[in-house]
This record gives structure tokens, C-alpha cells and sequence, in this order.
């Protein structure tokens, strides 16, 4: 894959997982310069389309809500409210907890915390971490973003919180695959519930689903016309538009 935004391999430390951003048992990473090469993509889509912003985003397979927080960081001055589920309740307390760095007051709690980290510990890694603290502080400096909300939903199944619907500007998130998650779901074809069930909260007029999956799922689905379809390393990588059928 060639990246467009992305261009060159940056030093992404200040993201890693466990640093300042929380990790917990049962949740994953995310490779920062990946998101952010897709969530400029999905940007640049909706700009085209007239659309700019300020944009509300949402991960229905939030897990800790790692890659949500990294774009947030990163594109703060472009995201009003972000939204994130997973039918997981035991993740979403990580997730919470990601997201709340996402205010300056979060961020600050934070650094308390590994400033008592250094206190107790006098390790090198905590000094560091309150390095890339203050380093994240200068990205949300200019932050729009006004309302996070977090809530426990299968999105295989059509029960979204009513004050999402034909809301979201932007759907992003890493599907379920691999050893650590897999779909949890009494769906015959999760995938294909995932694309009705996502289809109902877009916003029609101006909105873009981005789904991350490993190879083996196939991303197409109807409703949705796939303006992308790109593969790296174990992964591939889809950006679609709803399609509205005008009567
Ligand atoms: C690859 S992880 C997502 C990681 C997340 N993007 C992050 O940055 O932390 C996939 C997530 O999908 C969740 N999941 C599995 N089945 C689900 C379902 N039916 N509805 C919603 N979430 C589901 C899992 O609990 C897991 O947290």
C-alpha cells in the first residue's frame, strides 16, 4: 500500500499502548500511522463531498477504545462527539478511560498519576510517559471535541441508542479476527449485520464507514458502495459511501 497522508514513517511512541494511553487484558492495539492514513482518507472523502466538518465519529467494536483515542488525539480540531460501543462491558471501562484523555482535565489526571508513578518507582519508562504526556497536551490544545459517550451494544443486532441515529459522520473500526477477539454474536453472518446495522446510524447525506479486517473477511455489502479496498501486511482495509436511494 502506498501511503498518501502518511507519507513517512513517524515516531509514534507517545501512542504506545500501556505508556500514557491505558492497555488492559482482552483489549488491542493499533498501528497509529495506519489510522491516521485512514481516518484522512475518510476526511478527504467527505470533504469532496462538501462535507467539513466538524465530523462525529464512532467505533462499534470499540474495545479499549485505543484507535479512537489515537485519532481523536491526532484530529482533535476536526471531531465534535465521538461515540464508541462493544458488546464487551468488561472493556468499555479501558475504553472510558481512554477517552477521558481525550480533555485537557483527563489528560492532567493522567499525569498525576504517573507523577506518582515517578515518586514511588524512580523508573526511566515513567519519566518518559510523563515526557509524552506533556507531548499529547499540545495535540487536544486546540480540541472541538464536545461529548464522548461510551455504551455496551452488539452490532450484529439493530438496537442503537436513538441519539446516534442518521447521526454519525464517520464509522471506524477494527473488526473482530485473530486469537485475542473474534465475533460475539448469535448471527448466522455477523458481517453482513455489522453493514445493515451500521447503514441505520450514518448520517446519508455526508458520511463514510471504514472497516479494518484481516484478509479473510469479505468486505462488501449491498448497501454500501466501496470506494477502496486496500491490503497490508495481514490486514485489508475498506472505505465505503451508503448508497441512498433516492424515491
Ligand atoms: C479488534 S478489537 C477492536 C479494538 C479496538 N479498535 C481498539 O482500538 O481498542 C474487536 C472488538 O470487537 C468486539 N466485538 C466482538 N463481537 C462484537 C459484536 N457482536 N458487537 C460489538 N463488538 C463486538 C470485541 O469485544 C473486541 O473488543
Amino acid at each position: 500500500m502506498e501511503y498518501i497522508y502518511e507519507r513517512i514513517q513517524k515516531n509514534y511512541e507517545d501512542f504506545a499502548s500501556g505508556r500514557v494511553l491505558y492497555n488492559a487484558h482482552g483489549t488491542t492495539a493499533f498501528p497509529v500511522r495506519l489510522a491516521n492514513e485512514i481516518i484522512q482518507r475518510c476526511f478527504q472523502i467527505l470533504e469532496a463531498k462538501g462535507s467539513k466538518g466538524p465530523y462525529s465519529l464512532y467505533d462499534p467494536c470499540c474495545g479499549g477504545a485505543y484507535l479512537l483515542t489515537v485519532i481523536g488525539i491526532l484530529h482533535s480540531d476536526k471531531i465534535r462527539s465521538i461515540f464508541a460501543s462493544d458488546i464487551n462491558c468488561d472493556v468499555l471501562g479501558v475504553a472510558e478511560k481512554n477517552l477521558s484523555l481525550l480533555s485537557a482535565n483527563g489528560l492532567n489526571k493522567r499525569k498525576e498519576q504517573i507523577k506518582e508513578y515517578i515518586q514511588l518507582y524512580n523508573k526511566v519508562s515513567h519519566i518518559k510517559a510523563l515526557e509524552s504526556a506533556e507531548r499529547l497536551s499540545d495535540f487536544i490544545l486546540g480540541s472541538i471535541i464536545e461529548k464522548v459517550t461510551t455504551f455496551q451494544s452488539d452490532v450484529t443486532i439493530s438496537n442503537h441508542k436513538s441519539e446516534i441515529s442518521n447521526k454519525i459522520n464517520i464509522v471506524i473500526t477494527d473488526l473482530p479476527y485473530g486469537d485475542i477477539v473474534t465475533w460475539r454474536s448469535n448471527s448466522s453472518d455477523p458481517l453482513i449485520d455489522f453493514f445493515e446495522n451500521v447503514f441505520e446510524i450514518l448520517d446519508h447525506s455526508h458520511s463514510v464507514l471504514a472497516v479494518i479486517a484481516d484478509k479473510s473477511q469479505k468486505l462488501k455489502h449491498e448497501k454500501f458502495k466501496r470506494i477502496e479496498l486496500v491490503k497490508i501486511g495481514k490486514r485489508q482495509f475498506g472505505i465505503f459511501e451508503p448508497i441512498i436511494h433516492s424515491n
